[in-house]
């Protein structure tokens, strides 16, 4: 944090200004101090989620890696190859990389792209880089497709390298930036307190804009706050521009990704409608040209913006426009379960009408990396990009206020449940199954599952986690540091130490021994079959079931009440209606 210090204070506004700067750093200071002590200690090596260290380079080795990259480069271009840059190698960047380095000359069937995936040597990514330069996937996805396409292009074709020296920008044709924009909530249930992290952004348009030659395209593909790429990063860029001498306009253009996580990765980026445009003319003719190369879209149609508002603006409201139909479930949700309504049953009723067919049920929460934090960057780019002082957004802070605490109520509902069974929610083990935010994907950013551990384990529960596709839940076990330092939602609730020591487990029979309740968080395949009689002999007698996804039929809730164990579900009224069947002896 910049910290301005004038020693020559005049005026009593200044010194409380400086007061309050000063509180800030200690807050500030409070909330990283784990992290500090880490930093501290910090290692020479960058560490990959398996465990693998990648030894940092040294100041003496960017000279040579330039080299590396320049003598790679004058080759493909003897080839006829355009070279493009991707900054930013995570979950977007690492395949985007992958499909632009795929790409092939639609006349003579050849290699037409040179990529080099450009990320920051710090510790917490350097290891990206190595990875990708021995042809293994930095991103874990359960798309096949993934790992043959990056060691094909790395190994076979040799049109993908990485690099960490940002100097490879003054070779580039064109830039594609994917790093991350974040939207950081400062409480929970109440986004409108939250700000835009423009850093990474910034400091990437500023790195590129002094390195890249006048006629290079750079492509924004992060998903920004709407006005960003007209009036945050192109101006950054024509400030280096003009510094550097050049005379032309920078050539900076948006289009975002609309990327899935799960067995269709790649080709939710290749194969899959974009929205695009630039900030003149030349750029918006480049990016068209550009993506009509490296994707498919004869079959998905590009759409072609005026401006790049325009387009930001698409993602923002697309997202926003989910998150909203998500969240408004919410009250019918309550609404049935206090009212002997199933609403899945209402749902699969409504989705028969072809017109409502993509109505889903929300869960326990909707998480994922977009729709938590895409309508809170354009409520912020309103008032601090775009200048406006009135607030004229109810509906998308609503919905993401409410998706954000919908995970609180399962915590009701398996206190109520084992209340029932004349237990207490304080002590009690309790086994969540699914920590991911969708149905069989390993991803498990901004979960509704976390807010539901999280809750349980602030009243006294003793958590437990099984998930077959998630192998480490960075969330808690680093929660001191992921997603970032002081940004753990751990922040919200007490008693949150010990969540460190959770580990995801993967068979199902030792997870649920000896536990009280089990909720049935994410409908993963392996969850959606489960049998009633081995789940009572597997914990060792009845326990309290929690669906959150509308998960159980109606023949396996009877077998659960029929077994002795209690049974509770997000928008299932109907439940009790079964139980005083059951216990009457009646269907
Ligand atoms: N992951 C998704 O499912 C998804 C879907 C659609 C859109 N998006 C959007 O794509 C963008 C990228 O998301 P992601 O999931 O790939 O994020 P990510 O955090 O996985 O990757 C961002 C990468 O950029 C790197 N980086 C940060 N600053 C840098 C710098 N100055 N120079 C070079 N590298 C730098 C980070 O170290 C990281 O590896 C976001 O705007 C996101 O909203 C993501």
């Amino acid at each position: 944090m910049a910290f301005d210090y004038t020693p020559s204070l005049r005026t009593v506004k200044e010194k409380l200004a400086l007061g309050e700067n000063l509180l800030k750093i200690l807050r500030e200071f409070k909330l990283h101090h784990n992290f500090i002590e880490k930093e501290l200690q910090m290692p020479d090596y960058s560490m990959n989620p398996e465990g693998e260290k990648f030894a940092l380079p040294s100041q003496e080795q960017y000279a040579n890696e330039l080299k590396r990259v320049e003598s790679l480069v004058d080759a493909a271009r003897k080839e006829g190859k355009e070279i493009v840059v991707v900054m930013g190698v995570g979950f977007v960047g690492a395949v985007m990389a992958a499909i632009v380095a795929d790409t092939v000359d639609k006349k003579t069937g050849k290699p037409s792209k040179f990529v080099i995936g450009c990320q920051r040597p710090s510790t917490r990514s350097y290891w990206k880089i190595p990875m990708l330069n021995e042809g293994r996937s930095p991103v874990k996805a359960e798309d096949p497709e993934v790992d043959p396409m990056i060691k094909r292009c790395v190994l076979e074709k040799k049109t993908l390298i990485a690099t960490y020296n940002s100097d490879c920008l003054k070779l580039a044709d064109c830039v594609v930036v994917d790093v991350q924009c974040d939207y950081s909530k400062q409480e929970l249930g109440n986004m409108r307190t939250g700000v835009v992290e423009m850093g990474a952004l910034e400091a990437t348009m500023k790195t590129i804009a002094e390195r890249v030659q006048a006629h290079c395209l750079t492509l924004i593909e992060t998903t920004v706050a709407p006005g960003t790429t007209e009036f945050i990063a192109w101006p950054i860029m024509k400030k280096a521009f003009a510094a550097r001498g050049i005379k032309t306009e920078p050539l900076l253009a948006h289009s975002f990704e609309r990327v899935m996580p799960g067995r269709h990765y790649v080709s939710s980026i290749r194969d899959f409608w974009r929205v695009c445009s630039g900030c003149n003319e030349e750029a918006r003719n480049r990016v068209e040209k550009f993506l009509h190369e490296v994707l498919n879209t004869k079959d998905f149609p590009l759409t072609v913006m005026d401006r790049p508002i325009e387009s930001e603006t698409t993602k923002i409201v697309e997202n926003s426009f989910r998150a909203t139909t998500l969240a408004f479930l919410d009250e019918w949700s309550i609404f049935a379960e206090r009212n002997g309504v199933d609403l899945i049953k209402v749902i699969n009723a409504i989705r028969m009408r072809p017109t409502h067919n993509n109505m889903i049920f929300p869960g326990p929460g909707i998480g994922g990396y977009c729709l938590p934090k895409d309508g809170g960057l354009g409520y912020w780019a309103y008032k601090h990009i775009l200048g406006f002082e009135d607030d004229i957004f109810k509906m998308t802070t609503t919905a993401i206020d409410v998706n954000d605490t919908r995970g609180l109520h399962v915590a009701e509902l398996t206190r109520d449940a084992l209340r029932n069974m004349g237990k207490m929610i304080a002590g009690a083990k309790v086994l969540l199954c699914g920590a991911s935010y969708r149905q069989d994907v390993g991803d498990t950013r901004y979960s509704g599952s976390e807010i539901v551990v999280r809750k349980l384990t602030e009243m006294g529960a003793e958590m437990q986690v099984h998930d077959p596709y998630v192998e480490h839940w960075y969330e808690l076990e680093q929660q001191d540091v992921y997603p970032a330092p002081g940004h753990s939602w751990a922040r919200f609730f007490r008693n949150q130490e010990d969540l460190i020591n959770i580990r995801v487990q993967r068979e199902l029979p030792a997870a649920i021994k000896g536990v009280a309740a089990l909720i049935l968080a994410v409908p993963h395949k392996q969850y959606m079959d489960l049998d009633p009689k081995k789940i009572v002999e597997w914990a060792g007698g009845p326990i309290a079931i929690i669906d959150c996804f509308g998960i159980l039929e109606d023949e396996k809730i009877r077998a659960y009440f029929g077994l002795g164990c209690e049974v509770k579900g997000l928008g299932r009224g109907h439940i009790q209606r079964i139980k005083e069947n059951v216990r009457k002896g009646s269907r």
